[in-house]
């Protein structure tokens, strides 16, 4: 029987992205069944998979974790001793029926041995002849057994590996697949995965993230789901932010999808942290409260009220797969009573409201098209959220960011931009040392692709630069009409 693996458990066994994986299908015209590849294709595509690490695994998680600090019941890579006992059984269960195959094909072999051993004293002279082949053949057979390297074997224990550290979650009826690590629970899987599993509360109150299991085991994380009534429990229903995975799953969860807009949220949240980022520019930590995270897409932005009611609308610069934790990247501008408050104040524990979300400058839906992402100014807040957001969900084959701006120049979170860029194989930074016009940012995009037309191309800063921009494209005969394109001044 065919063995067959998703496109995300193949890609983490070559150690390779998802998107690069794809490419390799797509340019190569293999075949497929329904998104799944078998075990032989892989390593034909693969064949000299390092079956003992997967530096893309720890590439992915270093900067997962980076993104996405650690929340309350997660210890960020155990799994708890409960869980990880039943993993641990399951894995058991495996060898052991492997074993047990491998124990009975030896005593076939034994018998079919004997056997022939008796049929060689038979009086025909053919016989002896065939016989004593099939002898010497079955001899040969047997003292390779459990000698010979099998790769199969080897993809097959690796696997198993993997899934007592992490667990597969498909969702119904998108498709969507993603890994469970440590003790995290559904949701917050599914949210570091880049995806926008509905939830509202994350605590087990309000019910909004309930989804149905249809295989698989789940552990609960909280007592509470009151919320849940004794039929939908009966039924398979569980809260995702209340569950962790025990085995792989299969999940009917509510999803929303690129176009749709969000439930519109106002939260008192709390100021954690102002960091200066260069001179004109600092960066403002918010914190929801325990019971309130803010749901969002990346590149959208909220409103802020500070307690003085000076207020802006701002972009959110952070990840959308960490609702609680929220950053902002606010320009000082002199006269401009927000601004003037967060660059002059002591604003330690003081609170905003934040509301909103709102905006459609966001990732496409599911694409693995090459992607350029450009930001000028403010306008990185935005980028940097989208980026974040593209790292989280490994769809993309190849992408590339352009930094403008920062007084010195370059200074936003350089160092943070150069480490995605270190991490990642298939991500491209560029940061040019000074400032250069729409013609050299133009001919940097052309010596980056040939044709800019196979990429997906987000710019976000402000509106005088992008428009200069386009204009030049035209100038030079390049199509910008589907360009995604985010004034930020
Ligand atoms: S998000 Fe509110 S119960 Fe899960």
């Amino acid at each position: 029987m065919v063995k067959l693996l998703s496109l995300s458990r193949a890609a983490r066994l070559a150690g390779v992205s998802r998107g690069e994986l794809q490419k390799r299908i797509r340019e190569e015209d293999l075949e497929t069944f329904e998104g799944e590849l078998s075990v032989e294709l892989l390593l034909e595509l693969y064949p000299h998979i390092d079956l003992e690490a997967d530096p893309m695994l720890e590439k992915v998680r270093r900067i997962r974790s980076e993104a996405s600090p650690k929340k309350l019941h997660s210890d960020g890579w155990m799994p708890d001793p409960e869980v990880l006992m039943t993993r641990l059984k399951e894995f058991q269960h495996v060898l052991v029926k492997t074993k047990t195959a491998l124990n009975s094909s030896d005593e076939l072999l034994q018998e079919i041995l004997n056997d022939l051993q008796a049929a060689v004293a038979a009086p025909e002279e053919e016989l002896r002849h065939l016989v004593a082949g099939c002898i010497t053949r079955l001899n040969r057979a047997t003292q390779k057994i459990g000698q010979a390297e099998d790769t199969r074997a080897a993809l097959f224990a690796k696997d198993i590996m993997l899934k007592i550290v992490s667990a597969s979650i498909r969702l119904l009826p998108s498709g969507h697949e993603f890994f469970l690590e440590g003790s995290d629970s559904i949701l917050e899987a599914g949210l570091k995965a880049g995806l926008y599993i509905n939830y509202g509360c994350s605590s087990g109150n309000c019910g909004a993230c309930k989804c149905r299991v249809i295989s698989g085991a789940v552990s609960k994380l909280r007592r509470h789901d009151y919320v849940l009534s004794a039929r939908e429990q009966e039924e398979g229903y569980i809260l995702a932010c209340s569950n962790t995975a025990i085995s792989d799953l299969v999940i009917e969860a509510r999803e929303a999808d690129a176009k749709e807009a969000l439930p519109h949220q106002k939260i008192r949240a709390t100021v954690r942290k102002i960091e200066p980022n260069g001179q004109s520019m600092v960066l403002l930590y918010l914190q929801t409260p325990r019971t309130q995270s803010l749901r969002f897409k990346a590149g959208q932005r909220v409103r802020l009220t500070a307690e003085n009611e000076s207020s802006a609308e701002l972009h959110i610069a952070s990840c959308p797969c960490d609702g609680r934790n929220l950053q902002f990247m606010v320009a000082r501008r002199p006269g401009d009573p927000f601004s003037d408050t967060l660059f002059s104040q002591q604003m330690s524990r003081q609170t905003m409201i934040l509301e909103g979300p709102v905006g459609e400058f966001v990732l496409r839906e599911d694409s693995s098209t090459p992607t350029l992402f450009i930001a000028k100014e403010t306008g990185f807040a935005p980028i940097k959220s989208l980026v974040e957001q593209a790292i989280a969900m490994d769809n993309a084959e190849q992408f590339y960011l352009i930094q403008l701006g920062g007084n010195p120049w370059g200074s936003f979170l350089d160092n943070l931009c150069r480490s995605w860029n270190d991490s990642l194989d298939n991500f491209g930074y560029f940061s040019p040392s000074k400032e250069c016009t729409a013609a050299e940012l133009l001919l940097l995009l052309q010596q980056l692709t040939a044709d800019l037309h196979h990429f997906d191309l987000y710019i976000a800063g402000p509106g005088d630069w992008i428009d200069a921009v386009r204009k030049e494209a035209q100038l030079q005969r390049l199509d910008s009409s589907h360009w995604f394109c985010q004034q930020v001044d």
